[in-house]
């Protein structure tokens, strides 16, 4: 036997010591399930919030008319973990029951895992097996690990483009990938529609799930989802557009919203490769804000920016929700917040604790601020950050008194690439840098027009880089010694075919906040 073989062999023991093989497994009987006729793991499969020692594996059983037959029992589903590509090195199996009323949706945690490295894993279910997932888990969180590579991507809207940046980062060497919300979306433009939503606007659990399956569909966003594991919040359109806290658009009250949001939540877990489902008991309140450590060299907390916010400042009083707003005195009311207070303290309190380099914030919208001077005041776009501009303050602030020095915030939803600096006082020289942001454009959905954005840029100084007019991706390098940033890109709308090209170049060295050309 070669060192090599002998080296695979110790690993294999090493982590079937972890091994808990369940005993329908154990005893070498095959589980009778279901002959298939079509191939129920059409949606794929997919790995998320990995951690040193654990991750989560996901996927759902979907019937082929041929198949209608199972559909109503429960089905048993085996999930095998492989230390290698080859899956010749079997770690652990699990077998576990779902059923109609979970949507098929199943959802692992594959514990016992060994730190930082990579993990192969399938799903069975009678006669049909799915395709092959590769997931990581995080490095311990002691480890002095020299590299983080990020994809960071919002914003796929199925009908105004293809999912190019998908396939680019599926071929890409990266350690997970950061979705930061908009990952489908319940509303539908004509004019600028190259393929097409089955259904109306969802407002039912069932047609959620079937909005959510289209996407899953896409054999583009399969494969990024079976290359890396996914960290992943939401935006509004998970729901509907521009929602807050327990406000919606359309809905004539409350109570009637909150059970639509329910049903977008509970869609949106079957979907995802998630820890937490929603509240047993309040079905429309589900945890989706995280915290998560990259060895010594990281830590990303991710952010829900729609559940707990206050509403928006001034809205229209006929159409509700987001707008430009100009004199908006609401805006200053120090109480208003968009994480909520439990949310914004636990993050607070967590920036302060962390010995970790690099503080990574994943929220769903821009930081920065993107008015523009007006005869009658600076505008401010009511569901942004500028929205709720002392929350900011009381967060920028906060990273100030901490002397934080590498801060870096990420955000999407604008379908737009930007670099900006974050100071307390926007676009003010004599306020200090405290955070760099980067903002990554949408992977498929529409941007603004270049005059309003040209007008964006002449206001916010602050504001290094912004361009609307292309989609794609954004991949971070993180290392001790700086973040580099590259904005992966091709023009608007994405054909099926289309190549992503560097767009523009930035760094984050360390110790010294805000953005540069590189
Ligand atoms: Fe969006």
């Amino acid at each position: 036997m070669k060192r090599r073989d002998l080296n695979r062999l110790a690993l294999v023991w090493a982590l079937s010591a972890w091994a808990q093989v369940t005993p329908a497994v154990a005893s070498g009987r095959r589980f009778a399930g279901p002959v298939w006729q079509g191939q129920p793991f059409a949606l794929g499969v997919a790995s998320g919030q990995p951690r040193s020692d654990s991750v989560v594996l996901w996927t759902r059983l979907v019937f082929a008319e041929a198949d209608r037959a199972w559909q109503a029992q429960p089905q048993a589903v085996v999930c095998e973990v492989f230390a290698d590509e080859a899956l010749r090195q079997p770690v652990r199996r699990w077998q576990v029951e779902t059923d109609a009323q979970r949507g098929h949706s199943v959802h692992v945690l594959a514990q016992g895992l060994q730190p930082g490295r990579s993990y192969w894993y399938r799903f069975v279910c009678g006669s049909a097996s799915s395709t092959v997932g590769r997931t990581r888990t995080s490095p311990a969180p002691e480890a002095r690990v020299q590299q983080l590579r990020i994809g960071q991507a919002s914003c796929q809207h199925f009908e105004q483009g293809h999912y190019a940046a998908h396939r680019e980062m599926a071929q890409r060497d990266l350690d997970f990938v950061l979705f930061l919300g908009d990952y489908i979306y319940e509303s539908s433009n004509p004019k600028y529609r190259i393929r097409t939503h089955l259904g109306g606007v969802p407002q039912t659990l069932d047609e959620y799930r079937q909005r959510h399956a289209q996407y899953k569909g896409d054999a583009d966003l399969q494969a990024c989802h079976a290359a890396h594991p996914w960290v992943m919040t939401w935006d509004d359109h998970e729901v509907v557009n521009d929602y807050a806290n327990d406000r919606g658009r359309d809905e004539g009250d409350a109570a009637a919203f909150l059970r639509r949001r329910a049903a977008a939540y509970r869609a949106y877990f079957e979907h995802m490769p998630l820890r937490l489902g929603p509240d047993a008991q309040v079905p429309h309140q589900m945890r989706i804000h995280d915290r998560m450590a990259w060895g010594q060299l990281a830590e990303l907390w991710t952010l829900d920016c729609r559940q707990y916010r206050d509403h928006q400042a001034c809205p229209d009083p006929n159409r509700g929700g987001a707008r430009v707003v100009v004199g908006c005195d609401a805006l200053q009311d120090a109480r208003r917040s968009m994480l909520g207070a439990a949310q914004e303290s636990w993050l607070m309190q967590g920036l302060a604790d962390s010995p970790r380099r690099w503080k990574i914030l994943g929220q769903a919208t821009q930081m920065s601020s993107s008015g523009v001077a007006t005869p009658l005041g600076r505008s401010s776009f009511n569901d942004a950050w500028d929205g709720y501009p002392l929350a900011r303050e009381r967060l920028l602030s906060g990273l100030a008194d901490m002397r934080l020095q590498n801060a870096l915030v990420l955000g999407g939803d604008v379908h737009m690439n930007v670099a900006a600096n974050l100071r307390v006082r926007p676009n003010d020289e004599q306020s200090p840098v405290v955070a760099s942001e980067i903002v990554t454009t949408s992977v498929s959905s529409r941007g603004m027009g270049e005059s309003l954005l040209a007008s964006i840029r002449d206001n916010n100084p602050d504001i290094r880089h912004a361009r609307s007019d292309e989609r794609g991706y954004t991949l971070l390098d993180v290392r001790p010694e700086g973040v580099s940033v590259v904005f992966r890109a091709t023009p608007h709308p994405v054909q099926a075919d289309s190549v992503l090209r560097d767009q523009a170049r930035f760094e984050v060295v360390a110790g010294r906040a805000g953005v540069q050309a590189a």
